[in-house]
């Protein structure tokens, strides 16, 4: 085992065939290929990778983390009432964070927490976002832990909002104010 030298730097089209493949590997969900294609050439989608520059075998430069999200405009993301919409102000945005992932080897090493981190100063440096906000499924307890260590608020529980293999899941609705709320 070494030291890794975890570095965060923008998703790029080279990153496509291994981003896919974790997403595969760790989300219960399969996401179209439009939406891999969206992230690696930036389209509307704002994204972070880890990489840990220690790693041997010409690996240093390969994901090990993400974090991807997407803009939102406050009067159409159906949250407003939650987020005190001002229709005075329709310029509203929201930044909402589409998936998070650390592969296993790499997890409790605070690589999430991170990613995180780098979406919410995005998010406080667009002068007109006014929240960052996801969605995670109702068991899922280490997402659920970190998002409440990292002052997230959870708002709203939502019946049924997953269908996975048949199967309808809850989720929960957390939120992070920016820039006043
Ligand atoms: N059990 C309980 N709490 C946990 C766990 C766990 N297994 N893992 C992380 N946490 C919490 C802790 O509070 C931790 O803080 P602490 O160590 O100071 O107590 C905090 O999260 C930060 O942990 P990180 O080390 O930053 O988290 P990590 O890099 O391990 O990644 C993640 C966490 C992303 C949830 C990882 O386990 C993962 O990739 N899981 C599979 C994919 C997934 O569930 N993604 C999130 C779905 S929601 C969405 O995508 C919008």
């Amino acid at each position: 085992s070494h030291h890794p030298t975890i570095c965060y730097r923008p998703i790029q089209p080279s990153d496509l065939e291994v981003l896919e493949r974790i997403h595969a590997e760790i989300f219960p969900i399969r996401y179209e290929s439009e939406f891999f294609q969206s992230v690696v050439h930036g389209r509307d989608i704002v994204s972070w990778a880890a990489v840990d520059r220690s790693r041997p075998n010409g690996q240093s430069d390969e994901l090990i983390g993400f974090v991807t999200a997407r803009i939102a405009m406050t009067k159409e993301a159906g949250i407003g009432d939650l987020l005190r919409y001002d229709p005075s102000k329709p310029d509203q945005t929201l930044v909402y964070i589409l998936t998070l992932g650390v592969v296993e080897t790499y997890r409790n090493l605070g690589i999430a927490r991170s990613l995180i981190r780098q979406v919410i100063k995005y998010a406080s440096s667009v002068p007109t976002c006014r929240a960052v906000y996801l969605h995670v499924i109702s068991y899922n307890v280490p997402a659920i832990h970190l998002y409440k260590k990292m002052s997230f608020k959870c708002i709203r529980r939502l019946q049924g909002f997953y269908l996975i293999n048949g199967q309808h899941y809850d989720s929960f609705l957390f939120v992070y104010y920016v820039n006043g709320g």
